[in-house]
């Protein structure tokens, strides 16, 4: 198991919103975890990444415990997030905002090909490499967001967290995206995706969460959750 999380409860002040969150991923997995606005998606994420600490529970990483580590050693480790406010510099070009991936990830022997360099970031993304040499800020809101996919690529995770990558897209980078989260899981990257486009999410995923607030209300296949409309009905909007 690449990720376990195991009965996770994390506050913000009074307020309990996660109650014993349990979600595993498997090496190379791309799992979705689904449900309305406010269950707490993002902070099962952050909660993971560190970004937030939970009260109680446990983060098991690469057979490592990483409850409460701090997000650059949770980075360190082994684990790329991608925030759903897309944080990428507008006065560095996008090579620069790119290198600035590399930093408090894994270093690694770029000769190696499983290993993300600018070329092979490149190779994946066509339209940043058309656009290397531009400031961040003048990229489109979809290049904005491939730049911060690419950029967490350079910290070679083997995990990526991915927060709504496609929200506010128009529908044809909204497909663009989906293909490269595709892309980048086959090319062995395993994705733990928070996405509100279910259509999209269900395309991608091995295995899905849902949650209701605070807790995850069903957990199963794509297969086993498209023969529970109710469920889906229940936990989704559709
Ligand atoms: N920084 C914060 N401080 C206080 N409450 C928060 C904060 N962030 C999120 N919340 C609350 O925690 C709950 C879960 O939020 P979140 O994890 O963002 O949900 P989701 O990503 O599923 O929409 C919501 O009720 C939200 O209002
Ligand atoms: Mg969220």
């Amino acid at each position: 198991m690449l990720l376990e999380v195991h009965e996770l409860n994390t506050y913000y002040g009074m307020s309990h919103v996660l109650q014993g969150i349990s979600l595993y991923v498997n090496q190379g997995e791309l799992v979705a975890l689904l449900g309305r606005n406010g269950m707490g998606k993002s902070t099962t994420l952050k909660s993971v990444m560190g970004l937030v600490k939970p009260r109680s529970g446990s983060v098991v990483f690469e057979g490592k415990t990483i409850t409460g580590y701090p997000p650059y050693k949770a980075a360190r480790a082994g684990i790329g997030y991608v925030p759903e406010e897309r944080r990428i510099f507008p006065n560095l070009s996008v090579v620069d905002n790119l290198f600035l991936g590399i930093k408090g990830g894994k270093i690694l022997n770029p000769e190696d090909p499983k290993v993300w360099t600018m070329e092979r970031i490149f190779q994946h993304f066509p339209k940043l490499k058309e656009r290397a040499g531009q400031k961040g800020r003048f990229l489109s809101g979809g290049e904005q967001q491939m730049l911060t996919i690419g950029r967490s690529l350079m910290g070679n995770p083997s995990l990526l967290l991915v927060d709504e990558p496609t929200e506010g897209l128009a529908p044809l980078l909204v497909k663009e995206v989906r293909d490269i989260l595709e892309e980048i899981n086959k090319a062995g990257v395993s994705i733990l995706l928070v996405e509100h486009n279910i259509k999209v999410a269900l395309s991608l995923a091995n295995r899905v969460y849902l949650m209701g607030k605070a807790h995850i209300g069903f957990a199963g296949t794509v297969g086993e959750l498209e023969r529970n409309p109710e469920i889906k009905a229940k936990y989704l909007e559709v």
